[in-house]
């Protein structure tokens, strides 16, 4: 039975339990909205754990003032179903005092590596905000392995790196992109886009198609493979680049050639909303057909 647990003190007396009785325990950190993107990285969990905690968390330090804190979307009713439908354990629905109380004044913040650059740039401290509730919310739950999706790759780069550099002993696994019929990679933000601006956001997995086509048929001149992507995203009026990057698949640093470990990272405004997307052209696979970021 799903439970739903609010408190720190609480889940911390699940977890104790769950501990004592040798179950291992997978985490999947989330702000909610969920949709089958988020699904994919619960039903992981599930074949790969004893126990499945989800966390639903709008974390307020990851966002800048000019940013979409208030008006991201929300339904908690449809979020339970999808974790219960995943076969979730337990859900934990902090509310930001609990989190961040009166006082709170220790953050994690990661100025170099894999933060630097790409949305970094775009979005300055949103990976501090992201760095500081992750590991926090990993001092609450002591997952064995957490769930991450290969969409947010910077972010899934930036977890793994803070897990190296602070010694959490945590398996970060990131899970594959997953898209909407019509190529739109899944987004809780998809549903701020009117009908012309769904239209209108094909032109992203349109262009990174394109993209590793070229790849595949033998193209290696990043400059000659970022201007296609541009070419093609440029043609939709709606559409303004934030970035177009050909980067290593480890680090996410712009590289000059198409190497072995590869992918093209994009940002892209469709009207006000700021989409991400991505496509690997080449990377290590795990046995599962994961890629190695
Ligand atoms: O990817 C997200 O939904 C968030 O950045 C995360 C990892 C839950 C941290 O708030």
């Amino acid at each position: 039975m799903l439970q739903k647990i609010d408190t720190i003190k609480e889940i911390r007396k699940t977890i104790y339990e769950w501990k004592k009785l040798g179950y291992t325990i997978g985490f999947v950190p989330t702000m909610g909205y969920l949709h089958d993107g988020h699904k994919s990285l619960i039903d992981r969990a599930v074949l790969e754990n004893d126990k499945v905690v989800v966390s639903i968390f709008l974390n307020p330090t990851q966002f800048s003032q000019n940013e979409d804190l208030d008006s991201y979307p929300k339904d908690i009713i449809n979020d339970t179903k999808i974790c219960e439908q995943a076969g979730a354990d337990l859900i934990f629905l902090p509310t930001t005092n609990e989190i961040y109380p009166a006082g709170f004044s220790t953050y994690v913040t990661m100025d170099k590596g894999a933060s630097e650059g790409l949305c970094g740039s775009s979005r300055l401290g949103h990976f501090n905000g992201v760095c500081t509730v992750v590991a926090k919310l990993f001092a609450v739950v002591k997952p064995n392995n957490a769930y991450f999706g290969q969409k947010d790759a910077q972010q899934l780069a930036v977890i793994k790196q803070m897990v190296r550099d602070l010694n959490i002993d945590i398996n970060i696994v990131g899970c594959k992109i997953v898209r909407e019929a019509d190529g739109l990679a899944m987004s809780s933000r998809n549903s701020y886009l009117n009908a012309d601006e769904r239209v209108a956001a094909l032109s992203l997995s349109k262009a990174l198609t394109h993209s590793k086509n070229l790849v595949d048929a033998g193209l290696t001149d990043v400059e000659k493979i970022k201007f296609e992507v541009e070419k093609i995203i440029s043609q939709e009026p709606l559409a303004k680049i934030d970035y177009v990057e050909i980067v290593d698949t480890i680090y996410l640093k712009p590289i000059k050639e198409i190497s072995s470990v590869s992918m093209c990272v994009i940002a892209v405004f469709i009207g006000k909303t700021r989409l991400i997307d991505n496509i690997i052209f080449k990377s290590v696979e795990d046995s599962n057909g994961n890629n190695f970021t």
